[in-house]
């Protein structure tokens, strides 16, 4: 999860901000792993699903990803990804209501904090009560910004 000051994370179906550094962290750290998203993420993910392995969550029995296997509940979602097995480490990717619902399940939180305020309209659901442990948290100047990239535990 990434977000700003404000712990807004979306705007309008797309993330609210352009930073390459944000989206080069996210796509190298879940490069081998599965990954579970939402209907309106995958849209935005598509043509990245093409080379990964994609588990996106829809309710619409009607719903086909060309590029992802279709789940309809993370429950679901959860368990295509261990038949896939590997051992491959599962991501969560969003958005609001499905990180709502994994934080409970998930052992780490992958916390990326920008330095900035945008403006938007969906926003991350409260996390503290959930992982209280800072694994660690590394900071990153970029040419317009602050990123602080934490890894939580519970
Ligand atoms: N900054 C970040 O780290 C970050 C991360 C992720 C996303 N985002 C941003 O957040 C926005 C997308 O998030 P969002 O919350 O609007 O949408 P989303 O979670 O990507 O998609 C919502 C849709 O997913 C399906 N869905 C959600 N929960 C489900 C469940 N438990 N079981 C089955 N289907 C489920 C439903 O599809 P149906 O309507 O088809 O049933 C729902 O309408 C974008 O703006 C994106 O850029 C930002």
């Amino acid at each position: 999860m990434a977000c700003d000051r404000n712990n807004l994370i979306g705007k309008n179906g797309k993330l609210p901000w352009d930073i390459r550094e944000d989206w080069n962290y996210f796509l190298k750290t879940t490069y081998n792993g599965i990954l579970i998203m939402g209907r309106h993420c995958y849209n935005e993910f598509e043509e990245h699903a093409k080379k990964r392995e994609v588990i996106a969550l829809s309710r619409n029995p009607d719903q086909h990803f060309p590029y992802a296997h279709k789940a309809s509940s993370l429950v679901e979602s959860l368990q295509i990804a261990k038949n896939l097995g590997d051992n491959r480490t599962i991501w969560i990717c969003g958005g609001n209501n499905i990180y709502k619902e994994a934080l409970p399940l998930a052992d780490r939180l992958y916390l990326t904090e920008i330095d900035a305020e945008y403006s938007g309209d969906i926003y991350l659901p409260a996390w503290d009560k959930h992982f209280t442990k800072e694994i660690s948290s590394q900071t990153l100047q970029t040419s317009t910004t602050e990123l602080t990239f934490r890894i939580l535990s519970k």
